[in-house]
């Protein structure tokens, strides 16, 4: 098994209140790294993390102060037009991630590995791992599995790349697991907290829990000293994650439950462009002030 680098093994300390070194509201202008992650977990501190797929909505994120933008597989279903994350591609992983690279100056840019990059073993993982690093010049990825992508978290931690494990319903798996709640049992429950501490003892620097009961990401954070991102995991998860079409009011349809909707973008667009082809109609645009003679 890998020995840990210290900063990814952090022995509990005191929490500090120096709020200038906050992920969220701090001072700091340069680029997050994971060892600013780690010592927020040291701190206490709760952070929010919104994913992104473009230049430009990720340019709004970093400006608003978001620490840790995801350039999720979700992808596949708010942004490329597919049913599932599963036909997302690594090409279509890259050319995103570098584009939200290029928007941001200041966030963190996790990038997942989409289904089929990593599955064949720790080599293949790498592979992939190591082009999103050079090509598209994100600061870490995301995998789904504890236990199961133990070799290949390891192997990728090792040559430098730091990961984020993915734990709870793991999307990536839909078509054996659905989009269930799971570590409902207790025999659930334990496999939940076996993979998130393998997840920890590969290496990897955070955690995320989608669709697990509270209590259990609750008790899976206690046993953690690296951060559990939680999205539908209850209050108690160090930092918490959403899709960013969701709670901005983008995606169309019925949302989860544990989606929080902040605006309605879908309605605010739907009603601009309708007054943008009214005026194209009704001859109101362009305007004069919007010719040029
Ligand atoms: O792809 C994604 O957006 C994710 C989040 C739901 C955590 O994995």
């Amino acid at each position: 098994m890998t020995q840990l680098p210290a900063a990814q093994s952090p022995a509990p300390q005191e929490r500090t209140s120096d709020s200038s070194k906050a992920l969220y509201g701090g001072k700091g202008t340069r680029r997050i790294t994971v060892r600013d992650i780690t010592a927020a977990k040291e701190r206490g501190e709760k952070w929010p993390m919104l994913t992104a797929y473009d230049a430009m909505t990720a340019s709004v994120f970093d400006e608003a102060g978001i620490p840790v933008l995801l350039v999720g597989d979700s992808a596949g279903n708010c942004h490329l037009g597919y049913d599932t994350t599963v036909p997302v591609t690594l090409d279509q992983m890259a050319m995103m991630s570098a584009a939200v690279v290029r928007g941001t100056s200041r966030a963190l840019i996790v990038a997942d590995l989409p289904f089929g990059s990593y599955q064949e073993g720790p080599v293949q993982a790498l592979r992939s791992a190591t082009r999103l690093v050079k090509e598209a010049g994100v600061g870490a990825v995301k995998l789904e599995g504890g236990e199961r992508s133990r070799a290949q978290t390891e192997l990728i931690v090792q040559a430098g790349i730091p990961v984020m494990s993915h734990l709870g319903l793991t999307p990536q798996s839909v078509n054996t697991m659905g989009y269930r709640v799971q570590g409902r049992g207790e025999e659930a429950a334990q496999q939940l907290l076996r993979d998130a501490k393998a997840a920890e003892a590969a290496g990897a620097f955070a955690v995320v829990l989608e669709l697990v009961p509270a209590e259990l990401a609750a008790e899976v954070t206690r046993s953690l000293h690296i951060p559990t991102v939680g999205i539908g995991a209850g209050v108690d998860c160090d930092a918490q994650v959403l899709v960013w079409t969701d709670m901005l009011g983008l995606t169309p349809g019925k949302m989860p439950r544990f989606v929080k909707q902040y605006a309605d973008l879908r309605g605010a667009m739907g009603d601009a462009v309708k007054s943008f082809a009214r005026d194209v109609v009704g001859g109101a645009f362009p305007a004069a002030e919007h010719s040029v003679h």
